[in-house]
This record gives C-alpha cells, structure tokens and sequence, in this order.
C-alpha cells in the first residue's frame, strides 16, 4: 500500500535556515505534504540516506538574454541560462527585465516574457531595471507592475546607458517606500569611474587589468554611502548588490548602527577572485573576469567571510553575466580585442555558485550549513517576496530540493551547462555538487539533465518579507 505522496525523499538530512534534522519528505502534485519519520510509501522513491537535502537555490541576481547595445550579446538565453542553474542546484532564477531608455517599463517587462517563453527549465521571477523614471513611469507603470508582482527593481549609479542621478533615484525610492517594494542598488561613482578611465586611457593604460584600477575601492564606498543616505532620507528599506569588500561593508556596518533598514548581497566572486585575475601583464586573457565591481584582494575576501558569516550579508547571488571570450561579440566585441572601456563587464556563475559556496563555507568551516540555506535559499525568496512558496523546506513550499554528494570534484568549463566559452573557476576544487535537484517534485538534474523547457513558470512575488509590515 502506498501513501498520497507522487515521491518520497527518505532519510534526509534536512537543512533549513534554522534547523538540520533527519526526514523522509512527503511530495504531493509539485508540493511538500509530509515531513516526519517513517512516511508511508510513495509511488515513486529516492534513498538520501545520509545526504544533505536543502531547499533548491533562489538566484536572485543573474542575467539571461538581456538585451545589449549591439554588438555585444549575452551568450545564456532562458533556455541554456536556466539548464546551467537547474544542473547547479538553483531552481529560481529572478533575472532582470531591463528598461531602455525612452521605452516604457511594460514593453520591458512584456519583451522579457517573450524572450523566457517556452525555454526556461526552472522556475523564474523578474526585477525591473528603471532606467528612465519619467512622470507616467513613477505615477503609473512602476505602481502598477509592483502590483502584478514585479515587486523589486534595480537602480544604477553608474553606466551611461542606465544611470539615474540622485533626484532621480529620490524619486524612485520614493515609489518603493510607497508600495513596500524593494529597491537593489548597484553602487559606483560614475564621474570618478569616468575621470580615472580618461587618465588610464591618455596614459595608453587600456589592458583588461587597468578596469580594476577605473574602479577603486573608493568609488564604490561613496556611492554605498551615498545610496545609503538617499534611502534614510526617503525612509525606505535598500538593497546593495554586489558588495566587493571592505569599506563598502564599513558603510554598511554604519548605517545598521544607525538604525537604517540597509541589506547587502555579494556574490562568489568576491570570494575566489582577486583583481590579479584581469591580469598581471597587458594580455588580454583577464578580460574574462572584468566585472564591476571588480574583484579586490585577498583581505577584501576575508571581510566578505566575515559578513556572511555574522550576518552583514542578507543574500549570495551569482550576478551571473554571460559573455563568450572568444566570437558572438562577447568580451571582444567588433570580433577584436577592445580597450578595458568597451570590454562587456560581467561573469558566468550560475551553475557553480552553490557548490562553491557549500564547499568552501560550509565545508570548509567557515559558515554554518543553516547559514549556507539563508544566503542562497530563504532570504532571497523573502527578500523577493517568493517565500514561503519558494527558498525553504516546509509543508506546503514548492518540492525544489537539493540532494548533495560531498566529495572532490574539479570545475571544468565542458562540464558546465551554460553556454558561455570559459569558466573563472576553470580547474578549481570542489568539496561538493549537487547530486540531484528537484523542482516540483520533478528530477531535472542527478548527473544528467533532464530537460523541461517551458515548464519553468513565472512568479508572481509578493511583498519582501524580510522586514515587518508597515
Ligand atoms: O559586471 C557586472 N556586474 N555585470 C552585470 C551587470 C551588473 O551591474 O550587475
Ligand atoms: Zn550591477
Ligand atoms: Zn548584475
């Protein structure tokens, strides 16, 4: 005799962001049902003896078919993006649906659905990115899309092509203070970052390495502070993406001092890279890992596993950004290698954030495995207003799992699932992989992939629940 369970995940360790404990886990048409001992059979079966199970990753930074300035294109659509992060142990992805400027947020937004229908393997949520907040944007658009569950939006301090100034950004806050969304923040300043690549660039100083060099510390750590002020004045809770070290981690450290509601994210390459990865000489093979911000060093990445650790940081995304090395107009766009200005910033790592993050912060001693599922599961679904549907193991969440083998496994690019020419971590390794996700209750991954293209959805999020009603 059978249970009501389609599936039965028996003798787990179950890992949550407060508990690890041992389970079976009852499934149910895509849902968790039953967690306990001894669960009566289920139709079909899956023996974690003695594995780790957490709930399937919410990547709540990550770039997918997001339309370029021609001719840069990125290399991972819906399809081969949401392939890599199902084969990683993510099973949300919340990219970016991106407003050009003069287009209007819903075209955006309707564009992005046309560009993830039919393809994506898991499931997806989209931010917006406001890059024009005129009048009818700020009074009408943004209003209504947080009401149809487009609840966060990113804001850009720096990049021609998407900044807003700090008026600009007021009012746009202003809107999320309103209609309790979540603003994220890229924090950099734009004229210091273009008066340092004007210097670099009379100075002949055009190599990949010299992007670290337009993009000091410094000028991340007035624009945290400066976003972190434009939030106290407006009264609104923030997010500040892609933290990369020291004293952006000082301001924020200060602001929560103060009182103020700042959360932070950072990603995996502030752990593993350095900025000696753009390169020592003037060749051109660091342009694989020129991002903004750039990787700083080898302290900086100590202060970034502290702010895990402690509670700095709310959310470790992958800000995966794909871009081929080589051809498809990638990091050398026009077919040629480019001085470091027009070399598109951004990085692959959707597929191995996770593991990267469970063998060296968890394996490695350095955070607890609770620690691990809050950065990478739960708060991202709360700070995304998917949770608790999305981010935990619980009766009644969505049946995205993760079952981990713990042991060597060594990062090879033509392993990977995505379809971008390179890995940063080419050869690095690993204590950990995932051996089997789960998303509804369905196997897409356990050393193969199994492909579901479409039966990814959208979701609708909620209001972020990391702070209490207002
Ligand atoms: O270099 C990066 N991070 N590229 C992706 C776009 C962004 O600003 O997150
Ligand atoms: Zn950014
Ligand atoms: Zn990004």
């Amino acid at each position: 005799m059978s249970g009501p369970f389609d599936l039965v995940l028996r003798n787990a360790r179950v890992a949550t962001a407060s508990d690890c404990f041992n389970a079976d886990i009852g499934i149910q048409a895509g849902r968790i049902i039953q967690i306990g001992a001894s669960l009566p059979k289920g139709v079909h079966e899956i023996d974690a003896a003695g594995r780790v199970v957490t709930p399937g990753g919410v990547d709540a930074h990550c770039h997918l078919d997001q339309p370029m300035a021609p001719p840069v294109r990125m290399a991972d659509d819906f399809d081969t993006g949401t392939r890599s992060a199902a084969c990683g142990g993510t099973t949300t992805v919340i990219p970016f649906a991106a407003q050009e400027k003069g287009q209007s947020l819903r075209a955006a937004v309707d564009d992005y659905h046309r560009r993830a229908a039919g393809k994506a393997h898991v499931d997806y949520a989209f931010h917006l990115i406001v890059s024009d907040p005129t009048p009818e944007v700020l009074q009408h658009e943004l209003p209504a899309l947080i009401a149809e569950g487009y609840t966060s939006f990113k804001i850009y301090m720096t990049y021609d092509d998407l900044k807003l100034d700090d008026g600009q950004i007021l009012d746009v806050l202003s809107v999320a203070r309103a209609h309790g969304a979540m603003a994220m923040i890229h924090a950099e300043n734009a004229d210091c970052i273009e008066w340092l690549t004007k210097r670099l660039e009379a100075a002949g100083r055009t190599a990949p390495r010299f992007h670290a060099l337009s993009r000091p510390m410094l000028v991340e750590r007035e624009a945290t502070h400066r976003a972190i002020s434009l939030a106290e004045l407006v009264d609104v809770p923030i997010l500040i993406v892609h933290v990369s070290g020291r004293e952006a981690v000082e301001q924020i450290r200060w602001a929560r001092a103060q009182g103020l509601q700042i959360y932070a994210e950072t990603c995996p390459q502030y752990l593993f890279l350095t900025a000696e990865d753009l390169g020592l000489d003037d060749g051109y093979h660091g342009a694989r890992c020129v991002c903004s911000p750039p990787p700083r060093d080898r302290s900086n990445q100590e202060v970034i596993w502290n702010g895990l650790r402690d509670g700095l940081f709310t959310v470790f995304s992958s800000d995966h950004a794909p871009f081929n090395y080589d051809g498809t107009e990638g990091k050398k766009p026009g077919g040629a290698e480019q001085p470091f200005r027009h070399i598109p910033n951004g990085i692959p790592g959707l597929e191995t954030r996770m593991a990267l993050l469970y063998s060296e912060g968890v394996l490695g001693g350095r955070i607890t495995l609770e620690k691990f599922v809050e950065l990478t599961a739960t708060h991202p679904a709360k700070a995304y207003g998917l949770h608790p549907r999305k981010g935990t193991i619980a009766v009644g969440a969505d049946a995205d799992l993760v079952i981990w083998d713990e042991g060597e496994r060594v990062i090879r690019n033509a392993d990977l699932h995505h379809a971008v020419d390179h890995t940063p971590y080419e050869g690095r390794r690993l204590r950990a992989w995932p051996a089997v996700t789960l998303i509804g209750g369905d196997v897409v991954w356990d050393g193969q992939f199994h492909p579901r293209p479409g039966q990814g959805r959208f979701q609708a999020c909620g209001a972020p629940s990391l702070w209490p009603r207002r």
